[in-house]
């Protein structure tokens, strides 16, 4: 059920039926006071502006002709020409009976599914995902989720960063490895396998030279380069699926879609871009100059898609990668969660996609950015040694932390009941964290804040789904027993009501701008809205046995949209805590 679309389509029709051109937007929008009703329609100024008609005028004309009949209780004209309703109790409480029964909280799948390619994860092989993976898995994950459960084809594509030129030295150390080690293959530690890597590139001229002669090889597809570089691919993969499993993140080993994938379509895209006019030889290199960005002399920046000794370049597999998802995956979609540090590489590779006609306008290429995590300090997030954090030893602290925190409020609870409790809360709520703020911003990672059971957090969010589940073991009542039709004639059930059913409406923003923050903000407000509720109109000694069904209702449908939109975050719900 979505009432947003519904009244949109109406005010359309009214707006329509005044004068206005079929285009015009309603403007139809949650209204953010109970005094301006549930929805407002703003869209009349603008369309009064282009007719020549006194806004008000128009309000007046299309209230005449806007058919909410069964819909709105009231609708009334506020300030220049915006057009306020309030939604019929009745409405409300058919439309909570049928979201209440079904086990998508009445949410409909798209008409339409798209196919979306979601660009998310991404890390590279044989080094620790480090914190800007961090954030684009999780993001990344619940943007899929949500599209998945609108209906959506969603391809996950794990842009792995298994190529480049830093191979060789990785091999070479990889056999040192082997042959010292007699196959023990300690790359446990990923960030310290690359660091020695380095330092014997970088201090053993035999190793740097062997090094060298294996980029040479690994390219030219020698069978043992390319079986050690296997092998350094699958360890690395091996680990991170270990880390999404953890986190409850829905990417698998099939979801690899790493750079080299692209490496066959290189040599191809470089010809044609020259053979357009886009690229040139500059220097021996080929370049792609750009009038829309400009370099510091405010001449065309040139974008270097093939280096002097033949090696392409990071730019030149993101142009591959986009035409592969629009022409070979069918893409009508792509979204990429990467940090914001890498706008202007995307901005400047879907410059020459769109130039080159790899990608047509119709198929939108999307940057959901996100910002920094940093400390408490306001720096970027480092260790106290001032190292970069791994992302295993912070989830082994998440975990610690909750195990602390559940146990001290559960004393009798089971072992492994408390286990599972500790994995939903302390992973819970370092996902929760990051979703819930703004991605576009940097954001303060601090334990105390996301462990809180007060205010937008997992525990609390999670803590306040245990409570409703706690009000239908004490009716001694399951589903099927509810019978009753809902009523609605307190203010705090309209409230509720009303917001439960936007449930599809915050998906669908989510789905549209990639914010998994909307939903969150969306499910924090239903809580609270729950616990007005409760505290007011009383479920279990009701006055009647219809009021107390009709409660139970709005109850099972607030546990059903917390689960549901809980779920689309990838955060795990208990039935107590
Ligand atoms: N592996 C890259 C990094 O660690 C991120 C790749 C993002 N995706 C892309 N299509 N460029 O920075």
């Amino acid at each position: 059920m979505n009432i947003q679309a519904l009244l949109s389509d109406k005010v359309s029709q009214a707006l329509i039926a005044a004068g206005a051109p079929a285009d015009c937007e309603p403007q139809v929008r949650q209204s953010a006071k109970a005094q301006f009703g549930d929805y407002q329609a703003n869209g009349v100024m603008a369309v009064a502006k282009k007719l020549g008609m006194p806004p008000r005028q128009l309000a007046e004309q299309v209230i005449a002709s806007l058919d909410l009949t069964g819909i709105a209780a009231k609708v009334e004209i506020a300030g220049p020409g915006f057009i306020n309703i309030f939604l019929d109790p009745v409405f409300l409480a058919q439309r909570v009976d049928e979201a209440a029964a079904s086990d998508r909280a009445g949410v409909t799948k798209v008409a339409q599914p798209q196919t979306v390619v979601v660009d998310y994860s991404a890390p590279n092989v044989a080094k620790e995902m480090h914190v800007g993976h961090v954030r684009s898995t999780i993001i990344g994950d619940a943007a899929v989720r949500t599209l998945e459960f609108l209906g959506h084809k969603v391809i996950r594509a794990n842009h792995v960063g298994d190529w480049g030129t830093q191979f060789g030295m990785l091999i070479a150390f990889l056999e040192k490895q082997q042959n010292e080690n007699a196959g023990d293959m300690a790359l446990a530690d990923l960030e310290n396998f690359y660091r020695e890597a380095k330092k014997h590139y970088d201090e053993d001229a035999d190793f740097a030279e062997r090094a060298r002669a294996y980029v040479v090889k690994l390219q030219g597809g020698d069978e043992y380069c390319r079986q050690m570089w296997r092998k350094l691919v699958d360890i690395t993969m091996t680990q991170n699926q270990l880390t999404y499993e953890r986190m409850n993140v829905t990417l698998t080993r099939d979801d690899v879609m790493g750079e080299s994938l692209y490496n066959p379509m290189l040599p191809g895209i470089v010809a044609d871009l020259k053979e357009k006019g886009l690229a040139t030889e500059s220097e021996g290199a080929t370049v792609v100059f750009l009038d829309e960005y400009k370099n510091k002399e405010g001449e065309p920046m040139g974008v270097i898609i093939q280096k002097k000794d033949g090696g392409y370049l990071y730019t030149t597999t993101d142009i591959a990668c986009a035409k592969y998802r629009y022409e070979t995956l069918h893409a009508d979609r792509v979204l990429y969660y990467i940090d914001s540090r890498q706008h202007q590489h995307l901005m400047q590779a879907w410059t020459i996609v769109r130039k080159a006609g790899y990608v047509p306008d119709s198929v939108p290429l999307e940057h959901h950015m996100f910002g920094m995590m940093l400390g408490k300090d306001g720096k970027p997030f480092k260790t106290r040694a001032g190292g970069t954090i791994k992302l295993t030893e912070l989830l082994d602290e998440a975990m610690e932390r909750a195990r602390r925190l559940v146990g001290e409020k559960n004393p009798d609870m089971p072992a492994d009941e408390l286990e599972k409790l500790a994995d939903a809360v302390g992973i819970g709520a370092v996902k929760y964290a990051d979703l819930s703020k703004s991605r576009t911003t940097d954001y303060v990672f601090d334990w105390d804040n996301m462990l809180a059971f007060e205010g937008n957090t997992a525990p609390y969010m999670q803590y306040a789904y245990t409570r409703v589940l706690s009000v239908f073991r004490k009716a001694g009542v399951d589903e099927s027993s509810l019978t009753a039709p809902v009523a609605i004639t307190e203010e705090r059930e309209a409230a509720l009501a009303a917001r439960l059913l936007q449930f599809e409406e915050t998906l669908t923003t989510v789905a549209r701008e990639g914010t998994p923050h909307v939903m969150c903000a969306y499910l924090y407000d239903v809580a609270g809205l729950f616990s007005g509720f409760y505290e007011h109109c009383p479920i279990l000694s009701a006055g009647s046995d219809a009021v107390r069904q009709s409660r139970l209702k709005l109850a099972l449908l607030t546990a059903k949209t917390l689960k549901l939109g809980l779920d689309t975050l990838g955060i795990k719900t208990v039935e107590r805590m």
